[in-house]
């Protein structure tokens, strides 16, 4: 089952909702690009591949559910859209690549409003079943860094929810297992909204993966007892020099992995590189409601004092000097990722 499909007959996006998993599995339907701008923003939709391709679809709604008829009115109408879709959150470049690339045949010139209708759906399936590819290919390029035995920390959700479909990190962690190798994910929970715990451990107890959820900040313990042999994550915009931005917890994990020399990789698609930013300092960073941080559902006594503040970064950047390796699908960077990176992604 992929995270987004495209329903053509009744021209709405259908997706999972993440916020209801793992105690249901519930389908919503966006029906306008308003729809698809909110479910990013409230995180119904999320992780960086699954937003970028939903945000090229909401860029199809918008010119689907138009009520205008000259194509110039249209296109500019759609502009605006695109620009409404791009804000829903500011840190993942994959949801800026996909609206720039859906919005150049937005752009280019058509005699008929259906046929600009047309091009631009079929330019969103070809991103989505792009996804998928890109996924298996990292996929490919990855599972050679896990060997037989390992115990493997992860952050975050990097699989199938967080993608298409397949995922990133956790598609290499799928691939390896897929291909025998026997091995066990320390899933961190990942504060403030679980995820690990909810989405990772739903989507390894599907694939059979061994696993158990720790504590985020159980993880420096594991590495230095040497209870863990590698770390995977992903990114959400990765730098020209390397930096990566990933989901806050990331840089602490890289960190207490580096002090234990313990290998870390980030696995992303080139999607995710944005080589106009010189180092991740220069990366957005969204900062998200406090109360992700001040309201846990899951217990009955609130966790902070009422009226207590927070601050809820909802990212961190992990410096390139603590990075082993970068996973793409155009193979393994290593460092120095000034010069490899850039290198990779015009070959
Ligand atoms: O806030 P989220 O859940 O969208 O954050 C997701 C992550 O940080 C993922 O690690 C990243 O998007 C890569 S997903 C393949």
């Amino acid at each position: 089952m992929r995270t987004l499909t495209w329903d053509q007959e009744k021209q709405e996006l259908r997706m999972i909702d993440q916020r209801q998993l793992p105690a249901r599995l519930e389908i919503i339907s966006c029906r306008s690009y308003q729809d698809v701008a909110e479910a990013i923003q409230n995180m119904t939709i999320r992780g960086a591949p699954a937003i970028g391709v939903a945000a090229a679809f909401g860029v199809v709604l918008a010119a689907c559910k138009s009520k205008k008829t000259n194509l110039q009115d249209l296109q500019e109408e759609i502009q605006q859209a695109a620009t409404i879709i791009i804000s829903s959150r500011p840190t993942a470049v994959n949801l800026s690549w996909a609206v720039q690339r859906i919005m150049k045949i937005a752009r280019q010139p058509f005699v008929m409003k259906q046929d600009l209708i047309n091009s631009l759906v079929t330019e969103a399936q070809k991103m989505a079943n792009e996804d998928i590819d890109t996924n298996k290919r990292i996929a490919e390029h990855g599972a050679g860094l896990i060997q037989d035995g390992d115990t493997i920390i992860h952050h975050c959700n990097t699989g199938a929810l967080a993608t298409v479909d397949w995922g990133t990190a956790l598609g290499v962690i799928r691939l390896a297992h897929l291909q025998g190798k026997h091995l066990h994910v320390l899933v961190d929970e990942t504060r403030p909204r679980f995820q690990g715990s909810r989405l990772t451990a739903w989507e390894l107890e599907q694939y059979g993966i061994s696993y158990e959820i720790i504590c985020d900040n159980a993880a420096g313990y594991f590495l230095h007892t040497r209870q863990a042999q590698k770390v995977f994550f992903g990114a959400d915009r990765v730098a020209a020099n390397g930096d990566v931005a990933n989901k806050v917890g990331s840089y602490m994990l890289a960190l207490a992995a580096h002090a234990n020399n313990i290998p870390v990789y980030s696995v992303f698609p080139t999607s995710t590189v944005d080589l106009n930013l010189e180092n991740g300092d220069l990366i957005p960073i969204e900062e998200r409601d406090s109360n992700e941080v001040l309201d846990i559902k899951a217990h009955d006594q609130p966790v902070a004092p009422i009226g207590a503040k927070a601050r809820n970064p909802a990212f961190d950047i992990t410096p390139n000097y603590l990075i082993t390796g970068l996973v793409t699908e155009k193979g393994l960077v290593s460092p120095p990722f000034q010069q490899n990176l850039s290198r990779v992604i015009h070959e």
